[in-house]
């Protein structure tokens, strides 16, 4: 176990607050940063990176949403003396071809390949929670998920596994380097099939409604995104329908020595916290 200095990046993030959990109770010392984080850190702002990479001996990163600050933050990282880097990534994204979806991934892991430090990078299917702290929690609440999902099946991945997966890989340094882990759940399972287990657990009338992925993207934009960000978030559906991330991986045993939780155990502990009542 390591006593080295972690600089948690999106710390108020679903990932990122729950890595700074763990390393937490380990006694770690953690660097939590983000926009509202009490160490103020911008990926729009790289005047202020020097100062935050000041006696850090590892971050986690979590991406920006555009492609291209990684590249330059990365060789600040280097400068700064920073030997590793845990990047969160998607499942698959070396196979998502010419696909808008994840760009800023994909540009994020080139950075951090391309760099001398030691890297591993952790690319995960469609968490469970985006069901409760993400984009499908206000349509679960209100009865119906209309999504461009088909039939074609995602092992959903709890993102306390995420969590686990990358707060052992920060504190087992050497052991990790140059590693691409691909972290899904235990089992494939449609969206229809997920709503309806919901539905099920919590009493409640809940639909999967199939939509295209035209629609979809009308539907974000009234929501408030612009078009191009609605478009790329439509396109991870066209990914999904190709199967490229459908199966699932032994990324969390390779890593944690276990298997990954189930999407069942995940319903019964958000169902349990009232996270889908009205
Ligand atoms: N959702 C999924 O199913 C899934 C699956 C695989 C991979 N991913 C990838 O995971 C990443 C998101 O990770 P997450 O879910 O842990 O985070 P998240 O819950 O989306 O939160 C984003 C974090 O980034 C910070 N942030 C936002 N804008 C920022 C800026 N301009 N400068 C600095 N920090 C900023 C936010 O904090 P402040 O507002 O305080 O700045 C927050 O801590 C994305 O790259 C996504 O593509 C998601």
């Amino acid at each position: 176990m390591s006593t080295e200095r972690t600089l948690v990046l999106g710390a108020t993030g679903k990932t990122g607050r729950r890595v700074v959990a763990r390393l937490r109770l380990h006694r770690m010392p953690v660097r939590p940063a983000s926009r509202s984080s009490e160490t103020p850190f911008d990926w729009s702002q790289p005047d202020g990176w020097d100062a935050v990479l000041r006696d850090v001996d590892s971050v986690y990163l979590v991406p920006p949403a555009v492609p291209g600050p990684v590249h330059d933050f990365v060789a600040r990282v280097h400068a700064a003396g920073v030997r590793r880097v845990v990047l969160l990534s998607g499942r698959g994204a070396d196979t998502w071809g010419d696909s808008t979806f994840g760009m800023d991934m994909r540009d994020a892991e080139d950075a951090v390949r391309r760099s001398s430090l030691e890297w591993t990078i952790l690319r995960a299917n469609n968490f469970d929670q985006n069901f409760d702290e993400e984009l499908f929690h206000a349509p679960v609440v209100s009865g119906e998920l209309a999504l461009p999902a088909g039939d074609v099946p995602e092992p959903f991945i709890d993102i306390e596994d995420v969590a686990d997966v990358a707060a052992t890989v920060l504190t087992e340094p050497g052991r990790h380097a140059g590693e691409t882990y691909e972290l899904s759940g235990p089992r494939p399972i449609t969206f229809r099939e997920a709503v309806d287990m919901i539905g099920r657990v919590t009493g409640r009338d809940i639909t999967y409604k199939q939509i295209s992925a035209a629609e979809y993207a009308a539907a974000l934009v009234e929501d408030g995104f612009g078009e191009d960000d609605a478009r790329h978030l439509a396109d991870m559906y066209a990914v999904m329908e190709r199967g490229l991330i459908a199966s699932t991986t032994d990324g969390v045993a390779t890593v944690l020595g276990r298997a990954p939780r189930t999407f069942e155990d995940y319903v019964l502990r958000t169902a349990a916290k009232g996270a889908w009542d009205r």
